[in-house]
C-alpha cells in the first residue's frame, strides 16, 4: 500500500549560493520533527546541499536568466518517510543517465568533481531525476526516518 501524505511544506528562493545553507536548514528542521537519527539528519543536509548547489551552479547560466528561482517541497508520509523535491526552471539535463554517472561533469573550471548525484544516491533510499531541456530539472530525494524495527 502506498504511504499516505501527512504533511507538506513548500518554499522558493533565489538561486544564489547563500540560499543553499537556508535550504538545508529548512530540510533538516522539517525532518527533525520525525524522530530521525543524527546520521539521517546529516545525510539530508548533505543531499539537499548537493541538489540545490546543482540548481545554482548548472541550471541558470547568468547571461540567460534573470532572477532564477528554486522551489523546494517537503513531504512527510505515514510510514515516517520524507520526500524532498528540488525543482528549477533552467537549462535542463539532456542525458540524465550520463549525468548520474559518478565523475560525470560538464564543468570546465575544474571546481566540480561530478560526484553530486552519486553522493545523493549513496545517502538517500531513492533519488529520482526528471528533466527537460530548456524547461528545467526536478530531483526528488526520499528517505525513511527513524531506527528500523529489528
Ligand atoms: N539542476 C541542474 N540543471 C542542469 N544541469 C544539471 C543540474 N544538476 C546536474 N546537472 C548536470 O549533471 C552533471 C552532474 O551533476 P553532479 O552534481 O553529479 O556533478 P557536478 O555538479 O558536475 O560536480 P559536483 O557535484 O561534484 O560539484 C553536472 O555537471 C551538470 O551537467
Ligand atoms: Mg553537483
Amino acid at each position: 500500500m502506498m504511504p499516505s501524505l501527512t504533511n507538506i511544506v513548500k518554499c522558493s528562493f533565489l538561486a544564489i549560493s547563500e540560499n543553499e545553507a537556508f535550504a538545508r536548514s529548512v530540510a533538516v528542521s522539517f525532518a527533525a520533527r520525525s524522530s530521525p537519527t543524527v546520521t539521517q539528519l546529516a545525510d539530508i543536509k548533505c543531499a539537499v546541499s548537493e541538489a540545490v548547489t546543482n540548481c545554482i551552479v548548472h541550471a541558470y547560466p547568468p547571461d540567460r536568466f534573470d532572477k532564477p528561482m528554486v522551489e523546494m517541497t517537503l513531504r512527510h508520509f505515514d510510514d515516517n518517510s520524507v520526500a524532498i523535491t528540488i525543482k528549477d526552471h533552467g537549462v535542463g539535463i539532456p542525458d540524465i543517465k550520463a549525468a548520474r554517472e559518478p565523475l560525470f561533469t560538464t564543468d570546465t573550471t575544474g571546481e566540480r568533481s561530478g560526484m553530486g548525484f552519486a553522493i545523493m544516491e549513496s545517502l538517500m533510499d531513492n533519488v529520482k531525476v526528471s528533466s527537460r531541456v530548456n524547461k528545467g530539472t526536478t530531483v526528488t530525494l526520499k528517505l525513511r526516518l527513524g531506527v528500523p524495527d529489528c
